[in-house]
């Protein structure tokens, strides 16, 4: 309609037709930052605001399940000062969301590889984890130390060791046994993969699972992202037709 041109639209989603699992990409905060005249570790800070108000705003509307997409096994090439702030907000926000989170009864899970994460922060990690881990009925998960090739080449490994101790057979490997040894298995499928900031790239993440992932891309950058904006990729998502490779 033509008055809507250049408005956005407040409709708000189908609660019947939910995606089960939202996957976001929180891309543009250094150049929010750098608009500002401020150094691009300011931009981190306010997307961690705008991580708080968007995963809460998920679990308010019924989603069941939303991974965030924190740092990248391609992030330790970023400059050492930009990396240590990064990590300092994720365990300044670990510290705050222990309490926080087991009374929202939310499950928050950290996806990737923990090994080169500061043993403090992985102990605190590991206890959130503890903390929430039966609150099924919502799950949060943050990719830290993340890639969707890092993922798969971990299963590889699990598979191979299984089939050198002779508990796995070569013709039996299936989908199946790889979606099964993924981090997590209940987490195989991303129904819809948001990136803001104008970049049209998936940059490693959820290879596996987004095979049949709906995409929904935008200009806003993060720390700009309000709960309008995730009704509005919800929407979107809602109108598509999705067919799973048949007809
Ligand atoms: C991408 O924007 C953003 C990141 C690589 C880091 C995102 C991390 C956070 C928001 C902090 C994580 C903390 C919690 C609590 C989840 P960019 O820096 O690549 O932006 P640009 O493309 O504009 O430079």
């Amino acid at each position: 309609m033509s008055f809507l041109f250049g408005k956005k639209n407040n409709q708000k989603p189908d609660p019947e037709h939910l995606p089960a699992h939202i996957g976001i990409i929180m891309d543009g905060n250094g150049r929010w930052a750098q608009k500002r005249g401020l150094p691009r570790t300011a931009g981190h800070a306010a997307g961690v605001k705008t991580f708080k108000n968007i995963s809460l705003y998920a679990q308010e509307i019924g989603i069941r399940q939303i991974t965030f997409y924190a740092f990248s096994t391609e992030n330790w090439k970023r400059p050492k000062q930009e990396i240590d702030r990064i990590m300092q907000l994720l365990d300044q926000y670990i510290e705050e969301g222990l309490a926080e989170y087991a009374e929202r009864k939310a499950r928050i899970r950290f996806v990737g590889d923990l090994a080169p994460i500061p043993p403090k922060m992985a102990e605190k990690i590991r206890r959130l984890e503890a903390l929430t881990k039966d609150y099924t009925g919502w799950t949060l998960n943050i990719a830290l130390n993340y890639g969707g090739r890092a993922e798969i080449v971990n299963a590889a490994q699990k598979i191979a060791r299984e089939a050198v101790e002779g508990t796995l057979a070569p013709e039996e490997i299936s989908e199946n046994t790889i979606a099964s040894r993924l981090y997590y298995d209940d987490m195989s499928e991303c129904d819809l993969i948001i990136r803001p900031s104008g970049e049209y790239r998936l940059s490693n993440f959820l290879l596996w699972q987004s095979a049949y992932s709906e995409f929904w891309f935008d200009k806003i950058l993060w720390p700009d992202f309000k709960p309008e904006d995730l009704d509005r990729a919800i929407c979107d998502f809602q109108k598509r037709q999705r067919r799973f490779g048949a007809i």
